[in-house]
């Protein structure tokens, strides 16, 4: 019988896209993929680092699978962010055999065999293997119907609180080519929605122009997206977006093909330029304003969401009511807001942390007021609207509901047990909620 392996992962979609390529090599070589812990003779956890408190979830999920499976002993690695930092002194933790860094996912197959055969300790922190296969079968991947496609892996901006260099190493690109065959591969399969992804997507810089010719843009990013447009896949998102890179020629390939979504995820992090500066940001409050402004304009009205981290090093109240001017005059449809987090090794790290963590609390909790004031306000205005949505799955709430998203990334509920998950409906929203939309269903396409 072929061994079970169970991946269970925390982080951000790069990783739900590492997990879905260690899954198919694990096929292709023979392993079983299980979804549960309890039947799996190895247990990978594919990590995340960028704030402490995933770290420490990591470590829970750890001490729940050994006290649950204590007499079997399953073999468990960890794979993703905290193995490519943490390396051998992870093996202080007894529970763990194997320590799998980023850019080893293809190596799995090979390392789980030898933890199989009782090989104890192994680790690959190595860099990726040259022509390295990308292209994950339908089968494996989390959803039937959106595909997560990364086109640029690492990061090398540095910010100087941020562990992802550290973890994801240089940026990479892959070739349009490459990026290319995968899209219409999805479209083959029935995929209705594709997001590049990547820890900044407009950085993409490959080596060769290869696919890309005949197509127009100002930076490469700018024509992968003409061309991605030009396979004809129903619905293209991208994130995240690094504001410094961030070309007003998105805003106009997004203007001239429907297929490319109205939504950008363009994260400011403070609206301080002191505060920016500390981050090594790359961006003044002006350069990101610039950029809203352009994206204001567009043709379609384009949805807008941002990350901000409270609580940086020397933040004070007056730098918080910068960064609070600026979410209430960027009018985001969406915020995600963080309490900054030392990561151990970042520049950062070296600043005192004197923001308390009551006030890191009430900082996120002022931002917060703010920002669900503003959503409010752009959730209503949807009322009465028709909104394309894709049909993700049944609704966790209530029996006859589906869910899905929306062409702006907005969250959309809707009475349709009729309709068959995958197709894409027509809905009038009704009913706005703080963070979701609540419609009624017109028809499908
Ligand atoms: N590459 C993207 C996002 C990377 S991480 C970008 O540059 O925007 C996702 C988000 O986590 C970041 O946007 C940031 O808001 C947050 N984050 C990263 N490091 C953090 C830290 N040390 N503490 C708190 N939040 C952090
Ligand atoms: Fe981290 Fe900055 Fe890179 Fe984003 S751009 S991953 S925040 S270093
Ligand atoms: Fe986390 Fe690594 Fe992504 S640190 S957010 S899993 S790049």
């Amino acid at each position: 019988m072929s061994a079970r392996v169970y991946i269970e992962t925390f982080g951000c979609q790069m990783n739900v896209a590492d997990t879905e390529r260690a899954g198919s090599g694990l096929q292709s070589a023979g392993y079983e993929l299980v979804d549960s812990e309890g039947a799996a003779d190895v247990i990978l956890f594919n990590s995340c680092s960028v704030r402490a408190r995933a770290t420490q979830k990591l470590f829970t999920r750890i001490g729940e699978v050994r006290s649950s499976r204590l007499s079997e002993k399953p073999v468990i690695g960890v794979m993703g962010c905290v193995a490519q930092l943490e390396g051998q002194a992870l093996f202080d933790n007894p529970s763990i055999s194997l320590v799998v860094g980023t850019r080893a996912t293809d190596r799995l197959p090979e390392l789980i065999d030898r933890a199989l055969n009782g090989k104890n300790h192994l680790i690959d922190l190595d860099e990726r293997a040259d022509g390295e296969v990308w292209n994950i079968p339908a089968a494996q991947r989390h959803s039937k119907y959106v595909a997560f496609v990364p086109i640029i892996e690492g990061c090398n901006k540095f910010c100087s609180y941020c562990i992802v260099p550290f973890s994801r190493g240089r940026e990479r690109s892959r070739t349009a080519d490459d990026i290319l065959a995968e899209v219409y591969g999805l479209r083959e399969h029935g995929y209705r929605e594709v997001h590049l992804i990547g820890q900044n997507v407009n950085s993409y810089r490959p080596k060769s122009e290869a696919g890309l010719e005949g197509f127009k843009g100002a930076t490469p990013f700018c024509k992968l997206l003409r061309a991605t447009a030009a396979t004809g896949m129903e619905r293209i998102k991208f994130t995240t977006s690094f504001p410094r890179d961030f070309h007003p020629d998105i805003v106009t390939a997004i203007e001239e093909n429907e297929n490319l979504c109205d939504w950008i995820h363009l994260p400011a992090q403070s609206g301080s330029d002191r505060v920016l500066r500390a981050m090594r940001r790359g961006h003044t409050r002006d350069d990101y304003l610039r950029r809203i402004e352009t994206i204001k304009q567009a043709r379609r009205r384009l949805s807008l969401t941002s990350d901000i981290i409270v609580g940086f090093p020397g933040e004070t109240e007056s730098d918080l009511e910068d960064t609070m001017k600026l979410v209430a005059d960027c009018e985001y449809d969406g915020l995600y807001i963080f309490k900054y987090s030392e990561r151990p090794g970042t520049p950062a790290a070296r600043l005192p942390d004197n923001v308390s963590r009551q006030e890191k609390t009430a900082r996120f909790l002022a931002l917060e007021r703010v920002q669900r004031r503003i959503q409010r306000r752009i959730y209503e205005g949807y009322l009465g609207r028709e909104v394309q949505v894709l049909v993700e799955r049944d609704s966790s709430r209530s029996r006859t509901d589906k869910t899905g998203h929306s062409t702006c990334h907005k969250v959309i509920n809707f009475p349709g047990e009729s309709v068959a998950l995958g197709q894409v409906a027509r809905v009038q929203v009704r009913t706005a909620n703080p963070n979701s939309l609540y419609g009624e269903l017109l028809d499908v396409a």
